[in-house]
């Protein structure tokens, strides 16, 4: 069944404000995106309504109504704003994907908090790095991730609240609170944070070429264009049952695995469990799930698990199917459409877009290999980056540029207001992603345009992981490229100088990659490390990562003699 919406028609004369209107917004009122996913779908007649189906990975099961969303975040924001903590202060996350991450993300932002949600797979460094730059001021955990929080809290004076969601008493430390959300009472009344459209909500940490990773602020009135994309794009209907599998760690996770479907009213189910087709299909089965919002390096995962196992299900509950977050590749879509009897429609957009922005909206045809076309109100081109004026010939390759603003775009980089500024060239906001554009309009993916390397669809940046090395006491020097990989589409190669005294080895690499993980996360760590005798330099001395990457894909590295300073430079 295709979507009655045609895009060329909708394209003509858009509007966001078909978006506020719909969302009852007016211009200069309060939005609270908190309030926007739970008591408006209340206020709807929507409070029997699941909102929330969720699974833990050993079978256990729980299920929340939109009344229950409402009642329990407001007795998180009752608590955390008895606790003492102001509008406008970092709650970092930290924890799996359990309800109350879920919960926990709109009572954040109905008391006015900054939401920073953050991995519960990143090490102590990593959590470090973006607690300290955030300033943030009470973090929520879990019995299992408050150890990484102790080993660094003594380096986070503003830190003035650990809450353990699941803890046993006994065994807390001093200056850490245990949480219950099973025992705290449902609230009926609180008074939520009148946000208006520029209160900051959302904080997500990303990484970049140079320097550690960096806060991209979302505001309230980001709303606006995540519920339309996420009722437009993931083409979501009342009676859907909706799974993103993104952690909302990463920004799938929150625009597209809270506000946008939630603020739709929509039904999700949750599956907090890692990779396994069988389980990923029988949860499907199970809660006959229609719409599915996953990523090209899950999907190729199930095609390496073949078609047989799919007949082993019942997957046909199955109604529309998207894809983020890297390439997706034209074998992927044609074999969902295959073994699915549906195509994986692309979506393409990044932390700091807020929302897609390019996608092959449902009802146009799907070539398999593009990411399809601009989302109506979104302005795109791909631009020379040498004359900085768009390319108006089919086929020819340029960095992806979007006329800004639109209302889900960040605002600022946190405490980095010039490295935002340097996002803009002339009112294009530039995504330092090179694409080209065909006859039909349709966009053509080709790589980023910068250092920072896409691993399974996570972003990692180079420095961090460089920096991370340098403490290893062997190592002198480091670079850290991707390499090319079938499932991942990149995973972290290292290239390494010794310090005097130290001999390369396996046990050597090993016990580097071993320290990175612990330190970082298993996605940053190198799968493999070079030891070389010198890396490449700049005459400044500046190492240029991009001739060890030419290396690894087998691209022409270029006159290695004329190497100048990086034009990459501030990135
Ligand atoms: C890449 C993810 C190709 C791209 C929502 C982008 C993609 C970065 C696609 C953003 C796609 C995302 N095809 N590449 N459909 N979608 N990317 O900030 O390089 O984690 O700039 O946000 O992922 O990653 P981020």
């Amino acid at each position: 069944m295709s979507s009655v919406l045609d895009y060329e028609e909708i394209s003509q004369d858009f509007d966001w404000s078909a978006s506020e209107k719909e969302l009852g917004y007016v211009e200069g009122g309060t939005i609270n995106i908190g309030w926007y996913c739970s008591d408006r779908l209340c206020d709807l007649g929507l409070r029997k309504k699941p909102a929330l189906i969720w699974e833990g990975h050993q079978g256990d099961e729980r299920t929340y109504t939109f009344d229950d969303l409402r009642l329990r975040s407001n007795g998180i924001a009752r608590y955390l704003r008895g606790l003492g903590l102001e509008p406008g202060e970092r709650v970092c996350l930290f924890m799996d994907r359990i309800p109350e991450l879920y919960i926990a993300f709109l009572a954040i932002l109905k008391m006015g908090g900054i939401v920073q949600p953050l991995y519960s797979a990143f090490g102590e460094e990593s959590l470090w790095t973006r607690l300290d730059d955030a300033g943030t001021a009470a973090i929520l955990t879990q019995r299992k991730h408050v150890g990484k929080v102790r080993r660094i809290r003594d380096r986070l004076p503003g830190l003035r609240y650990v809450i353990v969601v699941d803890a046993d008493e006994s065994k807390l430390r001093e200056a850490e609170i245990a949480f219950s959300l099973a025992d705290t009472p449902p609230v009926e009344e609180f008074e939520v944070y009148p946000a208006t459209a520029e209160t900051p909500s959302v904080l997500h940490y990303t990484s970049g070429t140079t320097g550690q990773p960096k806060g991209a602020q979302h505001v309230h009135y980001s709303l606006i264009s995540q519920y339309l994309t996420a009722k437009w794009v993931l083409d979501l209907r009342p009676d859907d049952i909706y799974w993103c599998n993104a952690d909302p760690g990463w920004v799938t996770g929150t625009s597209y695995g809270i506000i946008g479907p939630w603020s739709n009213g929509i039904t999700q189910a949750v599956l907090d469990a890692g990779f396994s087709a069988r389980r990923w299909y029988g949860f499907i089965e199970k809660h006959r799930v229609t719409v599915w919002y996953s990523a090209p390096t899950a999907i190729r995962l199930l095609m390496r698990e073949g078609k047989r196992v799919v007949e082993e299900y019942d997957l046909l509950s199955l109604r529309h199917l998207c894809s983020v977050g890297e390439p997706l590749n034209a074998e992927a879509v044609v074999w969902s459409w295959q073994a699915l009897g549906l195509p994986f429609h692309d979506t393409y957009w990044q932390t700091e877009t807020g929302c897609i922005v390019i996608t092959n909206f449902p009802g146009m045809p799907v070539k398999p290999g593009s990411m399809g076309k601009p989302f109506p109100g979104i302005q795109a081109t791909v631009l020379d980056t040498r004359t900085g004026e768009p390319i108006n010939e089919p086929g020819k390759v340029g960095v992806i540029a979007l006329k800004a603003p639109w209302p889900s775009i960040i605002r600022t980089y946190w405490r980095n207001p010039a490295g935002y500024e340097r996002k803009f060239k002339d009112g294009w906001y530039m995504t330092d992603d090179r694409a080209s554009i065909d006859e039909d309009g349709y966009y053509w993916f080709v790589g980023r345009d910068d250092d920072v390397i896409n691993t399974g669809g996570h972003l990692v940046g180079p420095f961090e992981i460089e920096s991370a090395l340098l403490e290893h006491p062997a190592v002198a020097e480091a670079a850290a490229v991707g390499k090319p990989d079938p499932v991942n589409m990149e995973v972290v190669k290292a290239f390494v100088t010794l310090g005097p005294g130290y001999s390369d080895g396996e046990d050597l690499e090993i016990e580097i990659m071993n320290f990175i993980r612990k330190k970082l996360s298993a996605l940053a760590m190198p799968q493999e490390i070079e030891f070389v005798d010198s890396l490449p330099r700049t005459r400044s001395g500046k190492i240029v990562r991009r001739v060890l990457r030419a290396q690894e894909w087998g691209e022409p590295v270029g006159d290695l003699s004329t190497l100048v300073e990086d034009e990459r430079e501030g990135k």
